[in-house]
């Protein structure tokens, strides 16, 4: 590569980090601080309250996330999904409860920034990677942080970088699209890319709300395998409308109607539930 495609590339970069307006949770340093989950339970969401003037989006909550588990909540629309994602990643504050990552990490004591380098990850539906540069380049910043986005580009990767991106890649599986422009992707790549450059930062818990809204048949079989691939390493918290696809990853699934937790359970067990079927019938 020249250095004249290099600096374009670079300005390229810049351009587009600098007029977004939201908070990057992947532009973050991997220092996480140590949590304890010697109770084996990662995210503690207990008797939260949030209301918007006056109105309950979040009616004591209570949710517990154990270490390497992926959770499906559903509900329906309105329910407060993405609100208590907002309160978990520190975007929303709630008047009251708690919320804590493993049994000594006070999230509600910190910022969003904070909460992001504590181990946090959090996917919004609309992919936002960065479309000028490759696939590679992309995953690339993600683990250099923001700081580095000038050493990404000049500095070698060490041969321990280079071997956790190649398997974010084949993970993602975008390993043959490494030099693809990530404005070229299909937007289920798109969707997988981003993830993967949430995965760059080794995130303890990551959280993923409506990530196959848009994306065909195919895509959706790999995203579920991709989340389901994930079990063990990483606690992930998926929203998703699609039953189907609820069905095909989730063991645990939370139903969550006006704020509150209505049933918990696999699948099966939420689906015949009554008051489960009446929401959902009555929508
Ligand atoms: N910042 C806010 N100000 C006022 N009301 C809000 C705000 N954020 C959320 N709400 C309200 O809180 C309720 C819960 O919204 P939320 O977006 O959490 O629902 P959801 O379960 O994610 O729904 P959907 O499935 O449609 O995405 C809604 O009635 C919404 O209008
Ligand atoms: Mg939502």
């Amino acid at each position: 590569m020249t250095t004249l495609h290099r600096a374009q590339q670079l300005k390229c970069s810049v351009q587009e980090l600098t007029r977004r307006d939201e908070v990057f949770s992947f532009l973050k340093p991997d220092h996480h601080p140590l949590i304890d989950t010697r109770h084996n339970v990662l995210l503690y969401v207990e008797g939260v309250n949030k209301s918007f003037d006056g109105f309950k989006a979040i009616n004591d909550l209570n949710l517990y996330i154990k270490e390497g588990e992926l959770r499906c909540i559903i509900g329906p629309n309105g329910a407060g999904k993405t609100t208590m994602m907002d309160i978990i990643t520190g975007k929303t504050k709630p008047d009251t409860g708690q919320v804590w990552l493993g049994s000594n990490i006070n999230l509600l004591k910190m910022n969003e920034s904070e909460i992001a380098n504590a181990g946090v990850g959090r996917k919004f539906q609309k992919p936002t990677v960065i479309e000028c540069l490759t696939v590679w380049q992309n995953l690339e910043l993600a683990m250099s942080g923001v700081r580095g986005v000038w050493g990404t580009f000049v500095a070698k990767l060490s041969g321990k970088q280079k071997d956790k991106l190649e398997s974010v890649l084949t993970l993602i599986h975008l390993q043959d699209h490494a030099t693809l422009t990530a404005g070229n992707l299909s937007h289920g790549q798109k969707q997988w890319l981003e993830i993967g450059m949430l995965l760059m930062q080794n995130p303890k818990l990551l959280l993923v709300d409506e990530p196959v809204a848009g994306m065909t048949h195919q895509e959706m079989d790999r995203t579920s395998e991709l989340l389901n691939s994930l079990t063990g390493k990483h606690s992930v918290v998926v929203v998703e409308h699609d039953m189907d696809f609820v069905r095909s990853i989730a063991s645990h699934v939370t139903v969550l109607h006006q704020g509150h937790v209505l049933a918990e359970g696999t699948m099966d067990q939420v689906q015949s539930h009554p008051e489960v079927k009446q929401v959902y019938l009555v929508e």
